[in-house]
């Protein structure tokens, strides 16, 4: 079979583990996952705001409200280098709103759960945040340029993230029986959601060879999210946190040799749209959207000034 130069060059690139750059030549398959991959990782970290902000007035002091502000505006910066990553690809910031805000683009499913109690902004900064170091630190070596550089960025502030939610728990296991029992029922619902973010079984994720194959992706799903519950025993052992499988074992390596059957039947139904807050969370997008319409007016009409002042004085000189 004839390969093209450019396709040479590409396929030199990926052989080196070298990166692709938004100037170069890459095939329609690759930008195209690349779009979806980046644009779902961007909305979920916008949509991923939302059941923390909802304890941001709630926040048991000044130090922890100024805590979750920040950790909340981090994700907004998440969101803001991912979209522009993907705008390199030849896609536009407006397709990508309107696919998120039509409910045709999908976001990472955890943010489809409720944050009834304070303990769930520690258990979230734990698992979920946790969670997504261990999908994203490998990431900062992916193939697309763009990508792997906001990544680097990203999992230093997720850090961070996570360090704060176990403080979080930590105080609470320190804390009256009542707040322990708050801290336990948190990580009790968070902890298979968090295991979820992984995605399915490495024998039903159609996508991840291609993905390996272009340096995308560099670890299974099953190895990631192994990988995932060997960091949180220890953890869970200093918190004095039980993680709600009965059927966890580790060898004596500290590698998972056993762990409960996930169920896929949730996952899936929450990504169907069905989980508890699904509605809600694309409800609460769209009124932003819409309320923050006169910002957009405002930053294009305050450009359109500015261009139209350049001309002028260029005219003159
Ligand atoms: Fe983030
Ligand atoms: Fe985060």
């Amino acid at each position: 079979m004839d390969v093209t130069p450019e396709q040479r060059h590409f396929d030199e690139v990926i052989a080196a583990d070298s990166r692709i750059e938004p100037r170069d030549w890459m095939p329609e398959a690759y930008r195209k996952t690349l779009i979806r991959q980046i644009s779902q990782h961007a909305h979920s970290e916008i949509i991923g705001m939302q059941p923390e902000a909802n304890w941001i007035t709630r926040a048991p002091s000044l130090k922890r409200k100024a805590i979750l502000m920040a950790k909340v505006q981090d994700e907004a910066g998440h969101g803001l280098y991912l979209y522009s990553a993907a705008q390199t690809l030849g896609i536009t910031r407006d397709a990508m709103t309107d696919a998120l805000l039509a409910g045709k683009a999908r976001y990472s499913s955890i943010f489809n759960y409720p944050t009834p109690t304070w303990a769930d902004m520690g258990a979230i900064g734990w698992l979920v945040d946790g969670a997504a170091i261990c999908n994203q630190v490998p990431l900062c070596r992916a193939s697309y340029g763009p990508y792997g550089r906001a990544m680097v960025r990203i999992c230093k502030e997720e850090s961070f993230h996570q360090r704060q939610g176990f403080e979080i728990l930590l105080e609470l296991m320190n804390g009256t029986p009542a707040q322990r029992e708050m801290a336990q029922d948190a990580v009790d619902r968070w902890y298979w959601p968090s295991l979820m973010m992984f995605g399915p079984p490495d024998d039903d994720s159609p996508n991840s060879a291609q993905s390996m194959a272009w340096n995308i992706k560099r670890f299974s799903n099953d190895e990631l999210r192994n990988r995932f519950v060997e960091m949180l025993v220890p953890q869970a052992e200093a918190l004095g946190i039980v993680l709600p499988d009965p059927e966890l074992t580790l060898d004596t390596d500290g590698k998972v040799a056993h762990m409960s059957e996930i169920d896929w039947t949730e996952f899936h139904e929450v990504l169907a749209g069905n989980g508890p807050c699904n509605a809600q969370r694309i409800q609460h997008r769209r009124q932003a959207h819409e309320d923050g319409a006169w910002v957009r007016e405002a930053a294009a009409a305050y450009a359109a000034k500015r261009a139209s002042a350049r001309g002028a004085s260029e005219v003159a000189a």
